[in-house]
């Protein structure tokens, strides 16, 4: 078995949304007009307070087992990207295995951000890739809204709650061709969560924080030539790629990494419209889209990739 190849998809948004006008109404100081004009969001699902990031894995996780035609006992390796872990410890992927009732598989947690997809399945990747591991269970779940000032209107207009998940299993046929995965720590203040908890207390802040202008110009710069370095490894042309599928963090940051590619939109999968940024949960809930509406079909060439608090970045390409 020379490939990980995905053999199935899933994704899970909670069931209650919020436009831009219920944040208005909610006392936000924005506009409807402001958000979509700097952002293309019009809306995003929040989680109630009993959903957990485990419960939103939980559903994407049994639609992916679905979709690849599996049960769960065949998976040998979960691994799950978040930044809203349920615990400190245990760790989301462990919840996640007991909640889906089977036992033994690896499981782990990745924390990349908004990069953590690309960086978890690059991982899985590599577990499969070596033989020592033939099924994966890869999962990007997010519930932003747990930590967002709702009184900071630079960021809490800007994110959702979600779960997407693949399976990702040892085959002969060609899956991922190429991946790429890099980080730049010393830009850790312009988007973190700057707290801890230590001793019962709070020692700095519970909030996201961000710089957004200058996690802007980073991304577009970094998402450009992180897609060129997976084309390049695998001798790909952009003009290959049946679908881009980018970390959904804003209209204007994919337009413009679309642009750098000479890639058109209509090639480009965007869901930021109604999910905001996800995070982590972003990738696979806009390939599970595609996916579920016929737009990618088996054999397609996929570019995804993110981008995200450390700062860190990745793209993955593959054939569906
Ligand atoms: O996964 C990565 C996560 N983060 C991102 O991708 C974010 C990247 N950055 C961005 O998307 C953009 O920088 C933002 C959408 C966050 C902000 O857009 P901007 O064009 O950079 O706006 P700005 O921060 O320069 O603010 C412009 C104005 C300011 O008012 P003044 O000082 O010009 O009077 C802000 O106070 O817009 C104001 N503003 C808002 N107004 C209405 C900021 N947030 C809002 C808001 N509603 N929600």
């Amino acid at each position: 078995m020379k490939y990980a190849r995905i053999t199935g998809t899933g994704s899970y948004l909670p069931p209650t949304a919020l436009s831009n006008n219920d944040l208005v109404a909610r006392g936000v100081d924005t506009s409807d007009e402001w958000v979509v004009e700097r952002t293309g969001i019009r809306s995003r699902h929040i989680a109630d307070e009993t959903q957990a990031a485990s419960d939103l894995a939980l559903e994407a996780s049994r639609a992916a087992i679905a979709s690849a035609g599996i049960t769960a006992e065949k998976i040998d390796l979960i691994i799950l990207a978040t930044s809203t872990p349920d615990y400190i410890f245990p760790s989301t992927a462990c919840l996640l295995q007991s909640k889906l009732g089977v036992r033994g598989a690896a499981a782990f947690d990745v924390q990349a951000v908004c990069s953590g997809f690309a960086y978890a399945i690059t991982v899985a990747e590599k577990f499969i890739r070596s033989g020592s591991h033939r099924c994966a269970l890869v999962v990007g779940t997010e519930v932003f809204s747990r930590i967002l000032d709702w009184n900071d209107r630079g960021t809490c207009v800007l994110f959702g709650d979600g779960a997407g998940a693949v399976i990702l299993e040892a085959s002969d046929t060609p899956g991922i061709l190429a991946s790429a995965l890099h980080a730049d720590g010393s830009y850790n203040e312009i988007l973190a969560v700057p707290g801890n908890v230590c001793g019962g207390r709070i020692i700095g802040s519970p909030f996201l924080q961000m710089d957004g202008q200058a996690v802007f110009k980073f991304a577009v710069k970094v998402l450009a030539d992180v897609a060129k370095e997976a084309l390049d490894q695998a001798g790909v042309k952009p003009e290959e790629i049946d679908w881009l599928i980018p970390h959904q963090a804003n209209i204007r940051i994919i337009q413009a990494t679309a642009k750098k590619l000479g890639m058109p939109m209509e090639k480009v999968i965007t869901t930021v419209e109604h999910h905001g940024n996800t995070s982590a949960a972003s990738i696979p809930l806009a390939l599970d889209a595609a996916v579920r509406d016929g737009r990618i079909k088996r054999g397609d060439t996929l570019l995804l990739e993110g981008v995200g608090g450390g700062f860190t970045w990745g793209a993955v390409l593959l054939k569906f």
